[in-house]
């Protein structure tokens, strides 16, 4: 059997985690394999919303496996947060939750760097969640992160404190001033507390080589779909550097964060939105200032399902579109919110970019420079509610009409039209 990827193919917050719930009945195993708690990926059903930040999005079906891979980042603390929360839901996570030991551990002086790099960048902040995430990306690449599996082992408190010495001393060097510190509203010596206690919860899952894990369940001929988290404009090396996370956001992070061969990737499902949304700082070509921006933040509820903060909207971006599409091989669209659009009379597409006269189909390194402009095309809006419309030869023509335009610009099919953020509310064009 292959590996299925399901990915974001702009700045984050598609909608994964609603599609990755939809499709968990078809699969044995459902693992996450990159980004730690940066991510917020929302499901709802039985008019109940549910957010998950490291744990893989099949998690509320029991009979399905859930792995986090070795590529993921996990914050202990926020991981038995989530926990609990999944527990007084009625799910029992102990029971088909897989963790990597050799996925990597976000410690609390991590969060301090990450608030302090942030600090000092000044007005070139990144926007970063300050979860810790590139400092511990960071130590991972260079040798010295702590992992799941260390926190076994009987020198796991010295390695933690010469860890945790040395990043206090990082910040120092900075000018930063520990005791003025919070996280979550804790002051640090509460927060490492709270983390520390929490290392039980994470050794009490089922702890994994989580590499031999996915391929013997291939072997076995079981289904595995990987979730991605952010988006592939977000990715370390083809996003909008240095605006980015410090992970591999596209397909070749299923390899390396599950520890599966490119020849086992199979179905590639890209999901993106009918139009773009972006949090944080970078650039963001089809952004709009004004109150169509404004409309879509409202109707789409636009607000980080992380950190809060309000996202920024902007139309559909063809040419980062296309992009993505190219990174990742994808083979199947999910195009999830076009109902956000409902009450708009035009809807503009970015087509192309036009950098300094030259015209531009593609994502360039000078993506920076606010010389690159989008150029738009309009299209007619479908004036219909279709947030209740169950059957595809029911959506309205001028919807199918933008479908359409985005499959011949891309030269890959729309498989499903996401109208609303319920399970129910999910229209298969191709299964
Ligand atoms: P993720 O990070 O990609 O999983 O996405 P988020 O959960 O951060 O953000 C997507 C938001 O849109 C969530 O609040 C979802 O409940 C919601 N959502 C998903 N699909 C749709 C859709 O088709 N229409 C509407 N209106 N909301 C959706
Ligand atoms: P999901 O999985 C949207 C953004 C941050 C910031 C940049 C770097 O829910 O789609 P980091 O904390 O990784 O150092 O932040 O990346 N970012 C996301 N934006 N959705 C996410 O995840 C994100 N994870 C990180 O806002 O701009
Ligand atoms: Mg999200």
């Amino acid at each position: 059997m292959r590996v299925d990827v399901l990915l974001g193919l702009q700045w984050g917050d598609e909608g994964k985690g609603k599609i990755v719930d939809v499709f968990t009945p078809k699969y044995d195993i459902i693992a996450r394999f990159q980004g730690g708690p940066n991510a917020g990926h929302t499901l709802e059903f039985n008019g109940q919303k549910h957010v998950l930040h490291t744990i893989p999005s099949g998690i509320f079906h029991p009979e399905t496996k859930n792995l986090i891979g070795n590529g993921v980042i996990i914050d202990p603390y926020i991981f038995e947060q989530e926990i609990e929360k999944l527990k007084a839901s009625g799910i029992d996570p102990q029971k088909n939750l897989y963790i990597s030991k050799k996925a990597h551990l976000i410690l609390p002086t991590h969060r301090l760097l990450d608030a302090v790099y942030e600090q000092s960048k000044g007005g070139e902040k990144i926007g970063s969640t300050l979860k810790g995430i590139g400092p511990t990306y960071t130590d991972k690449v260079s040798r010295s992160g702590l992992r799941v599996g260390d926190i076994l082992c009987d020198d796991f408190e010295q390695k933690y404190n010469q860890r945790k010495e040395k990043h206090i001393q990082t910040a120092k060097n900075y000018g930063y001033d520990l005791d003025t510190f919070q996280i979550d509203s804790k002051n640090f010596d509460a927060y490492e507390k709270c983390w520390l206690d929490a290392l039980k919860t994470l050794t009490s899952m089922q702890l994994v080589d989580s590499e031999l894990f996915v391929n013997n369940a291939l072997k076995r001929g079981e289904t595995v779909l990987a979730e991605g988290a952010q988006g592939t404009m977000l990715d370390v090396d083809f996003g909008s550097y240095p605006f980015v996370t410090s992970s591999n956001t596209i397909v070749s992070g299923v390899c390396s964060g599950l520890g599966v061969a490119p020849q086992k990737i199979g179905r590639v499902f890209g999901v993106f939105k009918a139009y773009c949304t972006r949090v944080g700082n970078g650039p963001f070509p089809t952004e709009l200032f004004d109150e169509v921006g404004e409309e879509l933040r409202k109707c789409g509820h636009e607000f980080g399902s992380t950190t809060g903060r309000p996202r920024r909207c902007g139309w559909l971006d063809l040419p980062a579109l296309k992009y993505a599409i190219m990174l990742n091989g994808v083979t199947d669209l999910i195009m999830t919110k076009a109902d956000v659009m409902d009450n708009f009379d035009t809807i503009q597409i970015g087509h192309e970019y036009n950098y300094g006269g030259k015209r531009m189909d593609y994502f360039p390194y000078e993506i920076n420079d606010p010389k690159l402009q989008p150029v738009f095309n309009s299209l007619k809006g479908w004036k219909t509610n279709i947030g209740s419309i169950q059957k595809l030869e029911e959506l309205p023509q001028n919807l199918m009409d933008y479908v359409s335009y985005i499959e011949k610009q891309v030269e890959v099919p729309v498989s499903i039209i996401s109208v609303g953020p319920d399970r129910t509310q999910t229209i298969f064009r191709i299964e």
